[in-house]
């Protein structure tokens, strides 16, 4: 299935921007420092259900790239509007039941089991990102 190209200039800091790949929404977030940091500071928190270090999740620290489709049941979670619920982590809430995701698209409180996964990607260049 074809790569899809993102133009990264137009996404400023702390702005979240959803794509559609292979039919499904990945989602972009473009993380001011202040997160970045928190994100890696919970690193080791005992709440973290799946546990992943958000350097292996992150390639470049300020853009974060998921695919946004809950690990319970399949659910979009909420987060990506301003005005959303994202939860007690800055990150995303999923409606259908409650499973709550930090900065970093780790899960911190279930059913999920698992994190939002990460799909493949690489940066073109300085202001180009492609996915798949
Ligand atoms: Fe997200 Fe169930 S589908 S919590």
């Amino acid at each position: 299935m074809a790569a899809v190209e993102i133009d990264l200039a137009g996404i400023a800091p702390g702005q979240r921007v959803t794509m559609k790949w292979r039919g499904k929404p990945v989602f972009i977030f473009h993380r001011p420092a202040e997160i970045v940091a928190q994100a890696r500071a919970d690193d080791d928190s005992p709440d973290l259900i799946d546990p992943a270090r958000d350097s292996d999740r992150a390639v470049r620290p300020e853009w974060l790239v998921l695919v946004g489709v809950c690990t319970h049941l399949g659910c979009i979670p909420l987060g990506q509007n301003e005005g959303d619920s994202r939860g007690p982590y800055g990150g995303w809430f999923c409606p259908c039941h409650g499973s709550i995701y930090d900065a970093s698209g780790r899960v911190r409180k279930g059913p999920a089991p698992r994190n939002l996964e990460v799909p493949p990607y690489s940066f073109l260049d300085d202001q180009r990102l492609q996915i798949g």
